[in-house]
């Protein structure tokens, strides 16, 4: 599974920008769907249709978007000023790397600052890419990039930018490719965009698909760090299934469900609460009518920082549970 991993997660893909990871995807799961079709928004939608009568809506969403910056400002001198594209920390900037979808390569510099001990804020920090003038810069404003990281593997443990959420599209494949000839429901696997942005690309498509149970694919945070947050989630102990978050309040009795299912495989998992942030479980949570959401978690240490970092048994048990999951009559 690591050529995937590597493949997806050093992609570029920005939110609004995930053209290049939506060309990997694709191919990848066209042998394995019924129809295959991108929305006005770029949303890629894969169905698997059901065998059997009177089958449920199921949408799976992982999100192919992540965090980076765009460029506001070219100066005379030929520096990027930049904002922000989702939950991007000025602690995690200087010093960095990002790169433009033309493979333009910046490094992120700062104001001089006489406290060292202060963080500048990100209007504070900029980028140069070599340029010595307006006119010799290869990048326009508007411009986005994502930070520059290779994907390394140790161990379990596997380091990368965009783990968010581009280990849940690999998730996402992986039980495509798993999942059995036949199965119960209607499958709308959706790999959405806009998420680290206010998860607007599933919106959309939970509008249109309008599921009955809608379950997000995405990472979540742990408490297993030196005087981390109170949190029991920990790398290595299994997927988690979550219970809530800031924005949703996962259905219970897809909570218990998927408790149940992963007792029966003998899939290790982990219950998790997570304080802060949320995903595409939300939006479909209340699209049209409303709907069962869940979200099956990969725990993720230094989440939105260029190292995000998980383990490969927590990757393999999500696909375990997600396919337990979808191969199995959902009773609710
Ligand atoms: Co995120
Ligand atoms: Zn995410």
């Amino acid at each position: 599974m690591n050529d995937l991993i590597r493949s997806l997660v050093e992609a570029f893909g920005p939110s609004g920008f995930e053209d290049a990871v939506r060309d990997l995807i694709r191919p990848l799961v066209e042998p394995h769907a019924d129809e295959v079709s991108v929305d006005a928004m770029g949303n890629l939608i894969v169905r698997k249709r059901a065998a059997g009568e009177n089958p449920l809506k199921v949408m799976i969403a992982a999100h192919m978007d992540e965090i980076g910056v765009m460029a506001t400002h070219v100066t005379a001198e030929g520096f990027l000023r930049f904002t922000n594209i989702g939950g991007v920390g000025p602690h995690t900037l200087l010093g960095g790397r990002v790169r433009f979808a033309d493979g333009t390569l910046g490094v992120i510099g700062a104001d001089r600052n006489d406290d060292r001990s202060a963080i500048h804020p990100l209007s504070k920090h900029f980028i140069d890419v070599g340029a010595t003038s307006r006119d010799d810069c290869p990048v326009r404003v508007g411009d986005a990039a994502h930070f520059e990281r290779p994907f390394v593997a140790q161990g379990h443990r596997l380091t990368a930018k965009s783990m968010d959420d581009r280990i849940g599209c690999v998730v996402a494949i992986e039980a495509l490719r798993r999942l059995p000839a036949t199965v119960p429901h209607d499958l709308y696997f959706v790999f959405s965009v806009q998420e680290e942005v206010g998860t607007r690309g599933a919106e959309a498509a939970a509008n249109r698909i309008l599921p009955d149970v809608g379950i997000a694919l995405d990472v979540t945070l742990t408490g297993d760090v030196p005087e981390a947050r109170s949190m029991s989630v920990r790398l290595g102990d299994g997927p988690a299934i979550k219970v809530r978050d800031s924005g949703m309040i996962a259905h219970t009795g897809l909570v218990r469900l998927m408790r149940q299912r992963a007792e029966e495989a003998g899939i290790t998992h982990q219950m998790e609460v997570l304080d802060g942030g949320s995903t595409d479980a939300r939006p479909m949570q209340v699209a049209g009518p409303g709907c069962a959401a869940g979200c099956i978690s990969i725990p993720c240490r230094y989440v939105h920082t260029p190292s995000e970092t998980v383990d490969a048994r927590d990757v393999e048990g999500a696909v375990q549970l997600l396919v337990a999951v979808l191969s199995n009559p959902i009773e609710l």
